[in-house]
């Protein structure tokens, strides 16, 4: 079938009218849970449409016995009945006019060989009416403008600037539970399943031409055409600024892949190069995809090359050194300057270099003057604040510091109160935009992406 085109990606997102095929008045059942999430959990304003012939109404709203007796075609259908059904609903959403269908039903491409025709089948009648799927085998889509929750996860993510797309629904749910108590807030958040039509590269374009949207970030098993995605993703790092999660990388790792979506992983290194000239941030872990991510979302680029590792303490300074050496990020050389500047407001064991250690009794004047210094230097392009907690420097004055120095420069801080998780302090950085990540290390990967999507756009490989 021919490419998707971004304004109907656009439907899946922003639809008018949503009927749920399956609906259902069983607590326990995944149609009920996609009513429950329709209807409470967002402030979705479009028209619902429940399905399902053994009812009158479902949750209070008026029930239809199928697709084609709806009032009026729906712009989205939300699929949850059993995969055997599957194909005729399809069809049956085609020939009502209803152009746009997800599949939460499991059991196709990645059960075998039946389940590979019923896929088939599926896709075969999509295609012959021009109806566009995303599935089977996701959990749905959200879409936090419209306060549209149409899958079956119990929590809905936050608004913000990350574009999400997992052929993991399980993945999916961990990310927002995670990202909900980290501040990291999506545009647009899809389980694509299967992928058996619209693809990370229909999803990518989008996003790029989606001015919520300042990142793609992507959780992968396979790519079902390499070429779509590499010019995809191209395209897309002109404006826009991708990470990707590629797993199955070991043999064993492909197998597991193979078995949950039916994804074939191919070789690793064509993935590496494919990802590098595109301009795609390649993430080695989940953490690293959302440290990389939020940097991406919530940073402006570093203007050149000249890191800061600023810190209260030795040891995660000297992490972080460890780690900047091993990524190839080169520290500044502090100039005479912003030495002689910073031996005024600190004791004379200060390191006197880069990390700059102003040592574990600094009190939070100290750390703030000590900021604003590195911040302004000219020598600086980029700064990792680290902050171990000792009792003489409230971790929040630190963070309230940290967000008032942002807001007199153009350049991007990191932060990392390490050890601190879901506190105050660790909130109120990330509420105003600073990434705050609990080990130093992972702190210098968020800069790290920061530095690659320089190098890229620059006119290097990502
Ligand atoms: N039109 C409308 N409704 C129909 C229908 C049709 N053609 N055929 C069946 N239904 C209704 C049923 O009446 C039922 O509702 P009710 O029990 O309240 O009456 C509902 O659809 C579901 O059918 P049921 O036979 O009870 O199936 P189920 O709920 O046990 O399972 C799925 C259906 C889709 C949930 C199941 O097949 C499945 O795929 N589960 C796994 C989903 C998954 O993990 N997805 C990937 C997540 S990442």
């Amino acid at each position: 079938m021919s490419d998707i085109e971004s304004s109907d990606i656009f439907k899946f997102f922003h639809p008018k009218s949503v009927a749920v095929v399956g609906a259902s008045s069983t607590e326990g059942k995944i149609g009920y849970a996609i009513m429950n999430n329709l209807l409470n959990t967002g402030d979705y304003k479009g028209t619902i449409y429940p399905v399902n012939p053994r009812y009158q109404e479902v949750m209070g709203v008026k029930a239809y016995p199928s697709i084609s007796e709806l009032p009026e075609p729906p712009e989205m259908a939300i699929l949850v009945v059993p995969g055997k059904y599957i194909p005729d609903v399809v069809e049956e959403c085609g020939r009502s006019g209803c152009q746009n269908v997800v599949i939460i039903t499991a059991g196709f491409s990645e059960t075998g060989s039946e389940g590979k025709a019923l896929e088939r089948e599926t896709l075969a009648n999509a295609h012959r009416y021009g109806v566009r799927m995303i599935g089977p085998n996701c959990l749905g889509v959200f879409c936090t403008e419209e306060g549209l929750n149409a899958s079956f996860a119990h929590t809905a993510p936050k608004a913000g600037p990350i574009g999400f797309i997992s052929q993991s629904g399980a993945i999916c749910t961990s990310v927002i539970e995670y990202a909900v108590q980290e501040n990291i807030g999506f545009s647009d958040f899809v389980s694509i399943g299967n992928k058996a039509d619209v693809d990370d590269a229909d999803l990518i374009r989008y996003f790029g031409q989606d001015d919520r949207t300042r990142c793609v970030c992507i959780y992968m098993e396979s790519v079902p055409d390499g070429r779509k995605f590499y010019e995809a993703a191209k395209e897309a790092s002109e404006t826009t600024p991708v990470v990707v999660l590629k797993v199955g990388r070991t043999e064993e790792g492909a197998k597991a892949a193979s078995s949950h979506t039916g994804a074939l992983a191919g070789a690793d290194s064509a993935y590496t190069a494919a990802f590098n000239q595109s301009g795609v941030y390649r993430a080695d872990s989940m953490s690293d995809l959302f440290d990389a991510s939020r940097a991406l979302a919530y940073q402006p680029l570093p203007k050149g090359e000249n890191l800061v590792i600023y810190s209260n303490a030795g040891g995660p300074g000297v992490i972080s050194s460890d780690a900047a050496s091993r990524l190839g990020l080169k520290l500044a050389e502090l100039s005479e300057e912003t030495i002689g500047k910073l031996s005024e407001i600190c004791p004379p064991t200060w390191s006197h270099g880069n990390p700059v250690d102003i040592i574990g009794d600094a009190d939070v004047e100290r750390y703030d003057k000590g900021l604003h210094i590195v911040l302004d230097a000219p020598e600086v392009d980029a700064v990792v604040c680290l902050l171990a907690p000792v009792s003489i420097a409230d971790p929040l004055e630190v963070a309230k510091g940290i967000v008032e120095a942002a807001k007199t420069t153009d350049k991007p801080i990191i932060a990392s109160f390490v050890g601190i998780i879901a506190e105050e302090s660790e909130n109120y950085l990330e509420r105003h935009g600073i990434p705050a990540i609990e080990f130093p290390e992972r702190a210098i990967t968020a800069m790290h992406a920061l530095m690659m999507r320089r190098r890229y756009l620059q006119g290097g490989d990502a």
